[in-house]
């Protein structure tokens, strides 16, 4: 509401000298070449109204009368909007290079994040660098590998908290479970310690904050529709941001001092975590690596890392109690393969595959982030016949993507048994599914988020039966999505476990 009447506030003000400007730069517009057709904007607000609460929804639909690269006026950028396969592959693989850069949002100039946050900054050295960096001491196989009993160990947490629910036939948030376990599986693979354990404050503090700032950055911000206002902030997003930005860094602070004071510490033992090896970049002066710097890659792989991984496990478990059979077939695989109630490692993973068909049919159906990251044209560039300008917005409506009736039949279906044997994977190749993007921009968490998510929904489903709460059937379910940085159930899960039969 505050949002619509600060439009409308703003057209009042303003619309005569808007309407100037939107007139002159039609004009100007004419003499780049012929844009993607889309919906008529209006002055000043162009097409921001047609947005709606559901942009990803409100962009198919509009798609479907536009065409699968539209164009739209949001404010005063000029957007264009991807729907189908082909033409995500034109600007994820052809012209990869001029769509590489990102369109930062206001909300991630809060302490500078978007000169030096990874998502961000453009694609340059410092970019290559730190690319480099999470390639090589993070993500590497052999890097994931080395850390997986850490990982296995905050698995038997989960299980272990499940387990306790189940004695007392108590209902699990199972968004929120798996958002604490992330945090746990990404804490222990970088820093070597828990960041979800109830019982510590700063664990509690940090969750938070990341919830915080995936809101604010997750918010339709006036200041990004019009480029004049970011001075202003007038939603006041960019300065809760630089304050939960500041707290969070104060975490990292306390994190990074401790473990500076255990490495002085002669003969300590060193645990060649990400952690250490950025603090031997520090100390080496190498790789342009320095703390301030390090606390922005942190701050990106926690907000990047956890909200995307534990509502695709949250929207695996809510399609599976909808669909029992699925859920079945899933519970069978398991148990033919690990034997009920077995621990799951993730080397059994590539053994699973309708668990693995699970997984993709989720992504398909509800990517966690449904239109990408926002890229930037860097050249007028020609993509299907059309124009796009330099300094466009472009986005890629991956959840409209998955829904393409040319690339999926009964695309409202959740049927995970259309991935098996299909050579179809979301290595960003196949672009009818892109749940992690493509190019060179892709994510680079995929691999140790692959592993999570089967870690995670495998070991659910194999260690106990499930209920939905009274009351709820498969048939009444609430399934609605809620728009923010990463696409969540409006309504979050809550199912109870029951202990399984062995
Ligand atoms: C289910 C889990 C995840 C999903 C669906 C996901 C999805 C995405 C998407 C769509 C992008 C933008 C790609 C593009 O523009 O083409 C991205 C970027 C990114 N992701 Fe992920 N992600 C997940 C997990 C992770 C994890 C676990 C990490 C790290 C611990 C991570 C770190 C990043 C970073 C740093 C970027 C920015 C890369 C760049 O701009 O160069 N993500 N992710």
């Amino acid at each position: 509401m505050d949002f619509l009447l600060l439009i409308l506030g703003l057209c009042l003000s303003w619309g005569l000298l808007q309407a100037l400007v939107y007139i002159a730069n039609r004009g100007k517009s004419n003499k780049v070449g012929k844009l993607p057709p889309g919906p008529r904007p209006l002055p000043v607000i162009g097409n921001l109204l047609e947005l709606g609460s559901l942009p990803h929804r409100s962009l198919a639909k509009l798609a479907s009368a536009h065409g699968p690269i539209m164009s739209l006026k949001l404010g005063r950028i000029t957007t264009v909007v991807i729907s189908s396969s082909s033409m995500a592959r034109e600007i994820l693989q052809t012209h990869d290079v001029t769509f590489c850069n990102r369109m930062s949002p206001d909300s991630v100039t809060a302490v500078r994040h978007d000169e030096l946050g990874l998502p961000w900054i453009p694609v340059a050295p410092l970019w290559r660098n730190l690319r480099r960096i999470c390639n090589v001491h993070l993500f590497a196989l052999k890097t994931i590998d080395s850390s997986q009993h850490l990982r296995h160990r905050k698995i038997q947490e989960l299980l272990a908290y499940i387990g306790k629910c189940s004695e007392t036939r108590s209902s699990v948030g199972i968004g929120e479970a798996g958002f604490s376990t992330t945090l746990n599986l990404l804490g222990n693979t970088t820093l070597s310690m828990d960041l979800a354990d109830p019982t510590s404050e700063s664990a509690k503090e940090f969750k938070e904050l990341v919830w915080q700032i995936m809101a604010e950055v997750g918010k339709p911000n006036l200041a990004d529709y019009f480029p004049v206002l970011r001075r202003m902030d007038p939603q006041g997003v960019r300065r809760r941001t630089t304050g939960y930005n500041w707290r969070m860094f104060d975490v990292f602070d306390r994190i990074i001092n401790d473990r500076l004071q255990v490495r002085e510490v002669p003969g300590s033992v060193r645990k060649y975590d990400m952690l250490d090896t950025l603090l031997d970049l520090v100390e080496d002066k190498k790789e342009g690596m320095d703390l301030f710097l390090m606390k922005h890659l942190f701050l990106d792989l926690f907000s990047a890392g956890t909200d995307t991984t534990s509502s695709t496990l949250e929207w695996a478990m809510a399609e599976l109690l909808r669909n029992p059979e699925k859920l079945s077939k899933a519970q069978a695989e398991l148990e033919q393969v690990m034997g009920r109630g077995n621990p799951i490692e993730e080397s059994d993973i590539d053994r699973l595959p309708y668990l693995q068909a699970t997984v993709k049919e989720t992504f398909r159906m509800h990517p966690a982030a449904p239109l990408l990251l926002p890229r930037r044209a860097g050249a007028t560039v020609q993509v299907g016949g059309y124009t796009i300008p330099e300094g466009a917005q472009v986005l890629v409506n991956v959840w409209a993507i998955g829904r393409n009736l040319a690339s999926w039949k009964n695309p409202d279906e959740f049927i995970p048994e259309r991935f098996l044997g299909l050579d179809v994977d979301v290595k960003g190749q196949n672009f009818e599914l892109l749940p992690f993007g493509g190019g060179r921009r892709i994510c680079p968490g995929l691999q140790l988020a692959m592993r999570m998510l089967h870690l995670m929904l495998g070991s659910l489903l194999n260690s106990f039966d499930w209920k939905l709460e009274d009351g709820v059937t498969p048939e009444t379910m609430e399934m609605g999505d809620k728009f923010g940085i990463t696409l969540q159930k409006a309504q979050p899960l809550r199912a109870v476990p029951l202990p399984i039969k062995k």
